[in-house]
């Protein structure tokens, strides 16, 4: 990953970006955008070089505008004029992202930052660069890209934290996107549970404990071993736990790990099966909140879980209309084996509040497709009866620069769950689709009810095409906010 760093005296100069905002317009005059004074002076005559450009490339300075200028045979060989609106964190994430799309040919960049630059820009920024620079790569060969940026500053110390905490923000969303774009013939649940050991073996406080076959038919996990029945690679139950001696607060964080959905026996038409490899995004984000809060040794004691399977069409693939027994007794008909996402959940949800009794339980779940017709292709659903909790993580969602939009919990919907030969219908079949999911998950939060937030990602946890700092496929929506939330959780 892209190496940032704070630094008083520039080392080397290839490409020098200069900071531009908006102005006040003079009266009669039609100067709209200036050059950002800078804490370090930038070097030889760059300033006074940008000072022309300015309005004579007819800047805005616009968060996210660029404006390139080659010097050929002087240093810096490349002058970028990086537009930042407001200078707020939003408008540095999004000025980052543009930054580093634009010199994705140069391997190493220095950015004059303003004088008096805050925490919130740098974080920001750093976030901006880090997110949109990232790009698959099923294979090891690396190539060329922009590896170093250096960032110019009066007081380099000052910023270090806020640099690392922004690295680590953007690793861990870099991992769950990593996890998420892999293919599911390399990605099966014991795949999953395999890199979140590797990926965790430098955090020994870290505990991990993955339940196979075996364990989840002993301790009665129906849900998971239903959906995960079909598949030739069985399903597993991972289970971390950062437990930091200073917490006061236990947090569990819940996470659908559905490694490829055909849809089972309802099977799903092609066009909707295409990308279902991604069906377990809310299991990579959740796991890399985890190794994130864990890395930075956050002071809030984290357990996580993630019911991993494989939803198949096989002659050992459960059937709609069987009748399945979730840990801890309840029963639900499975009316449409392609609502398999609640059924692991429902499990592991109810093994969170039989044994672990948190004071807050959180899930993210890719769990309809109405989410994306409800609020479209970039903001997930939000459900809890807690209004607290709601702002609480509203806020963190909206700092991080991801979406949410707070949905009702129509108590009136509840009587279509009802089935004749079990406790619950898993799938309803009227309208409503993320509703009528998000009120089958909180039967089985019993006293947990009112401290329970549940986020309904299928929209969010994919991009069709590079926008802003998400580049195309998977996005690790949640880990970031999953991140602010935490740390700001007392
Ligand atoms: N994994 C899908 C939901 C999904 C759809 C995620 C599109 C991302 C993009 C989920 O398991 C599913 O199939 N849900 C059904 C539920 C229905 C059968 C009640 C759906 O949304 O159609
Ligand atoms: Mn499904
Ligand atoms: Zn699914």
């Amino acid at each position: 990953m892209l190496a940032i760093r704070p630094l008083a005296e520039p080392e080397r100069l290839d490409v020098l970006v200069l900071p531009v905002r908006p102005a006040e317009a003079a009266a009669g005059g039609d100067v709209s955008a200036e050059l950002t004074p800078t804490a370090v002076t930038p070097p030889g005559d760059t300033a006074d070089e940008a000072a022309v450009l300015v309005p004579a490339a007819r800047l805005s300075g616009r968060a996210g505008e660029i404006s390139t200028q080659l010097r050929p045979g002087r240093d810096p060989g490349r002058l970028v004029l990086l537009g930042i609106g407001d200078g707020g964190e939003s408008s540095w994430r999004t000025a980052g992202a543009a930054l580093a799309r634009s010199v994705s040919d140069e391997t190493h960049i220095t950015i004059a930052l303003p004088a008096g630059v805050t925490a919130a820009a740098v974080r920001g920024l750093t976030e901006g660069l880090l997110l949109a620079s990232y790009r698959f790569r099923l294979t090891d060969d690396e190539p060329r890209t922009l590896d170093g940026v250096d960032l110019l500053v009066t007081d380099p110390a000052a910023h270090e934290d806020t640099v690392a905490t922004a690295r680590t923000t953007a690793a861990m969303t870099r991992l769950a996107r990593d996890l998420t774009n892999t293919p599911s013939s390399v990605k099966n649940p014991q795949w999953f549970a395999d890199q979140v050991a590797a990926a965790s073996a430098d955090l020994p406080d870290l505990r991990l404990t993955v339940r196979g076959p075996a364990e989840l038919t002993a301790e009665g996990f129906g849900g998971i071993l239903a959906v995960g029945g079909g598949s030739a690679s069985g399903p597993r139950l991972l289970e971390m736990d950062w437990h930091p001696a200073n917490a006061r607060t236990h947090v569990v964080l819940v996470g659908k790990g559905i490694t490829f959905d055909t849809g089972g026996i309802s099977i799903k038409p092609v066009p909707a099966m295409k990308l279902m490899r991604k069906d377990m995004a809310g299991a990579a984000a959740v796991v890399a909140a985890t190794l994130g809060a864990a890395a930075m040794r956050l002071p809030i004691r984290v357990t996580t879980l993630a019911p991993l399977a494989e939803n198949m069409v096989s002659g050992s693939a459960f059937r709609p209309g069987d009748v399945i027994r979730h840990y801890g007794g309840t029963t639900s008909e499975t009316t449409n084996s392609d609502a398999e996402g609640r059924l692991v959940l429902a499990d592991a949800i109810a093994y969170a509040v039989r044994q672990l009794k948190p004071d807050l339980l959180v899930d993210l779940a890719t769990l309809t497709g109405a989410n994306a017709v409800a609020l479209g292709k970039r903001t997930a659903a939000l459900y809890s009866e807690n209004d607290d909790l709601a702002a609480d993580v509203l806020n963190a969602i909206e700092a991080a620069g991801e979406a949410a939009w707070r949905m009702p919990l129509h108590g009136d919907y509840v009587e279509y769950l009802g089935s004749e030969i079990a406790d619950l219908y898993s799938a309803p079949t009227q309208g409503a689709g993320s509703v009528t999911a998000a009120l089958y998950l909180r039967e089985f939060t019993g006293d947990l009810r009112d401290r329970w937030l549940h986020l309904d990602m299928s929209a969010p946890s994919w991009a069709d095409g590079d926008h802003a700092e998400l580049s195309r496929g998977a996005t690790g929506w949640g880990v970031r906010s999953l991140l602010r939330w935490l740390a700001a959780v007392d």
